[in-house]
């Protein structure tokens, strides 16, 4: 059925329908101007396939926010869903669902907590760059972009460091869940990792209980014991921030400097004013969002901007086509750091699943690049980016650079 959906929309794509581009190269390498034809016929546009696709800033900001719409579908006819694939707890939840489990994990993403890992995300970060700076040319996804984000995250869980080298295995085997499985073969990649997770999980659980720490396990295990979570709610939930840490912000830091290098004055723009760096953070996010869309079923009529939205529809959210949206943020196409509006984009969605981890994004994604501004100011590709072959995350596979030393 997977091959089938696949062999339907290249089609369609080659005939023109624009919401089914997005999901085949050559579209997908560069899918602004796809985009741009999708806003062109409105705000809301009807596949062929039966789903709408929101275009606009304003229309997907009033979807994200209205709470008639859901994650998964609600109600006797409800089907199965695509969300159900792999558990990713209050991602995929409703409310009440949703609340509770949310409420449990927000802890581990005050400002407090903000303050504690800048100290380690900084010193992950400089460690990581002597040795990427040290070889001259190096990849700035495999040496940079990628272990950054891994490494807080599995400090964050609290992976002991004897697991590591597990934890990053099935983290991207789960994590490429998130773009949908592309066959039979990579579903069952994708489901063994998820057994081989819950086992590991279990094992880091006893652990904690025997030995609590201040990181989000041992808090966890507390929850479970005192039966505010069920064993398996708490997996699910390792699970989810596994995943949110490992396949977002890597590509936060990717097509940030991609971008950077591509628009040579706005790099040096960044050299000369490191200061720049949170607002580079936004800029990135509205220009290029590692998170290109998201979805609602809407689970009750209603009327957003005009637009009648009837029960048991299905609508993507394109967040890629919002952050360049005309009406919104003035010359969209443009990349420029100094733009004071970056930050209303889009890129962690909106109302009640707006991301949770969101300010730990934003933290990290700020010292990368003012570490690699401070540090390799003559930084320059030294080859071509290469795109990951994904749909809903936007992302670079590798990117050969060169400090421009010696
Ligand atoms: C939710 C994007 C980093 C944890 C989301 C959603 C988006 C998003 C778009 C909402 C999806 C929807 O509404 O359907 C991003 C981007 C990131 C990033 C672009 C990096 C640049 C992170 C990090 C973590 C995280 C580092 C934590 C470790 C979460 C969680 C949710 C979420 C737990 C679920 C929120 C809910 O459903 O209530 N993220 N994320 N994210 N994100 Fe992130």
């Amino acid at each position: 059925r997977l091959r089938m959906f696949q062999a339907m929309t290249w089609a369609a794509a080659q005939r023109g329908d624009h919401a089914s581009r997005l999901m085949h190269h050559p579209w997908r390498a560069n899918p602004y101007p796809t985009h741009r034809r999708l806003r062109a016929q409105g705000a809301l546009v009807r596949s062929r396939f039966g789903f709408r696709t929101a275009t606009s800033h304003a229309l997907v900001q009033g979807i994200l926010r209205d709470r008639s719409l859901g994650v998964r579908p609600e109600g006797p006819t409800a089907e199965p869903t695509g969300v159900d694939l792999i558990d990713l707890s209050f991602l995929t939840r409703n409310p009440p669902e949703h609340t509770r489990l949310r409420a449990l994990a927000r802890p581990a993403f005050t400002p407090r907590m903000m303050e504690r890992y800048a100290v380690e995300i900084e010193k992950i970060t400089h460690d990581l760059l002597d040795r990427a700076l040290a070889k001259g040319r190096f990849d700035l996804m495999a040496d940079f972009a990628q272990p950054l984000p891994i490494a807080v995250i599995t400090r964050l869980l609290g992976v002991p460091d004897d697991d590591h080298a597990a934890f990053v295995e099935i983290g991207a085997a789960i994590g490429s869940s998130l773009d949908g499985p592309r066959s039979a073969r990579h579903l069952r990649r994708i489901q063994d990792a998820s057994d081989r997770l819950d086992a590991l999980f279990d094992h880091l659980m006893r652990l904690r209980r025997a030995d609590p720490r201040e990181d989000v396990v041992s808090s966890l295990t507390a929850a479970t014991d005192a039966g505010e979570i069920t064993p398996r709610e708490m997996a699910a939930m390792c699970r989810l921030l596994l995943v949110a840490g490992f396949e977002t912000t890597v590509n936060l830091i990717g097509n940030g400097t991609a971008a950077l290098l591509r628009h040579r004055d706005q790099w040096d723009l960044l050299t000369a004013d490191p200061g720049l760096a949170g607002n580079t953070v936004e800029e990135v996010l509205r220009y290029d969002p590692p998170v290109q869309m998201t979805s609602r079923w809407v689970n009750r009529d209603t009327s957003i901007m005009g637009h009648e939205l009837r029960r048991g529809s299905y609508i993507l959210c394109s967040i890629g086509a919002a952050g360049r949206d005309p009406d919104r943020f003035a010359d969209p196409d443009r990349f420029d750091i100094t733009r004071t509006d970056a930050s209303d984009h889009l890129a962690f969605s909106g109302g009640i699943h707006y991301c949770l981890g969101a300010p730990l994004a934003r933290l990290e994604g700020r010292i990368a690049l003012h570490a690699l501004a401070t540090r390799a100011p003559r930084l320059r590709p030294a080859g071509r980016p290469v795109h990951r072959p994904t749909t809903t995350l936007r992302g670079l596979a590798a990117f050969p650079v060169t400090t421009g030393e010696g």
